[in-house]
């Protein structure tokens, strides 16, 4: 009888020795929780599409934020809903904005929470571009110009750092030109540097009113075909001065977290999406899957492809589990 040379299972034999060659973890401190804020008073609006998760109004907002502190999640992501909308999305710079009053007060009242924006216009727009629009497409050059305004109205309002998710050529330059102009050298940027236009992000723009009115971002976001280009997107954003990259969305896109993270050297971000996040939670209501495993096994994913950091809807359940409370 031929015995096997190489016998792996002997490193499977119990939970203690798998522990000892555990290759990967997820902590929770590497999470980030969005959080959506609208205008208003008394909400508390759960998304249909994703149970769980609610937009609130700056009222009802510590109900939230009591739980993500004492959590120890590190970091919330900031996206507003106005209550007016326009042509140019020009309530995204207004100092008495949705957003800019949310950094003050979760800056005054949480100051252990980091707080990062997300820098678009698409919740902002009545067409649900991520800009200003010349006909039927997004103008980039113009959308620079005022998300040179909105980056310094967030950086005014407090804002730790700011992930601009518009995928306009040149953003992370100008954002860094009218930080460092201002006085702000120190706010990183995270780029949401290889952002494709995905279908994945559908229950996302119910949850924060931003689906587009005609088209779709194409002409904008990253062909879902593409690998080679994210390494181009992301080597651009590097240069002009990126400090995190992102890849979004993370599930479908592993091999991507995985290139970026073997060819440069800064922490990259995951993208653990709406519709990945909605995915779990259906199958898991209809008892098809064991959801909290699945959503573990997900996240750890992303982290063995390469992930540093991963931005779930799923951040306070994750840590609910790694804190043994779930
Ligand atoms: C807006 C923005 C989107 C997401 C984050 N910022 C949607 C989009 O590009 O249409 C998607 C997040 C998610 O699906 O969870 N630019
Ligand atoms: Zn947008």
């Amino acid at each position: 009888m031929a015995y096997p040379v190489h016998r792996l299972r002997r490193l499977r034999k119990n939970e203690n020795i798998r522990r000892l060659v555990r290759e990967n973890s997820v902590s929770v401190d590497d999470l980030i929780y969005p959080i959506f804020i609208e205008e208003g008073e008394n909400i508390k609006k759960e998304i249909p599409s994703m149970p769980g998760i609610h937009r609130w109004s700056l009222d009802r907002i510590n109900e939230e934020l009591d739980e993500v502190s004492k959590l120890g999640i590190p970091a919330v992501l900031l996206f507003g809903i106005p209550a007016h909308k326009d042509q140019v999305g020009s309530e995204t710079w207004n100092e008495e904005g949705i957003i800019q009053r949310a950094i003050r007060h979760i800056k005054k009242n949480y100051p252990e929470l980091y707080v990062i924006t997300d820098v678009c216009f698409c919740e902002y727009t009545e067409h649900g571009h991520c800009g200003v629009l010349h006909g039927h497409d997004v103008a980039n050059e113009p959308t620079l110009e005022n998300t040179r305004k909105q980056v310094v109205s967030h950086a005014q309002a407090g804002a730790d750092m700011v992930a601009p998710s518009g995928m306009m050529d040149g953003v992370v330059k100008t954002i860094r030109e009218a930080l460092d102009e201002a006085g702000y050298t120190d706010i990183p940027i995270m780029a949401y540097s290889a952002k494709y236009a995905s279908s994945y992000y559908g229950p996302f723009r119910d949850a924060a009113d931003s689906a587009p009115a005609f088209g779709d971002r194409r002409t904008y976001q990253m062909d879902p075909a593409n690998r080679r280009e994210a390494l181009r997107e992301v080597s651009f954003d590097i240069e002009e001065g990126a400090d995190i990259v992102m890849v979004k969305p993370a599930l479908a896109y592993l091999d991507i977290i995985s290139d970026i993270k073997n060819e440069f050297k800064l922490p990259v971000a995951a993208y653990n999406v709406s519709g990945e996040y909605s995915m779990v939670k259906a199958a898991g209501k209809l008892g098809w899957i064991d959801e909290n495993k699945v959503m573990m096994e997900t996240v750890l994913s992303m982290k063995r492809a390469g992930a540093d950091i991963i931005i779930t809807y799923h951040a306070k359940e994750i840590a609910k589990i790694l804190k043994g409370l779930q």
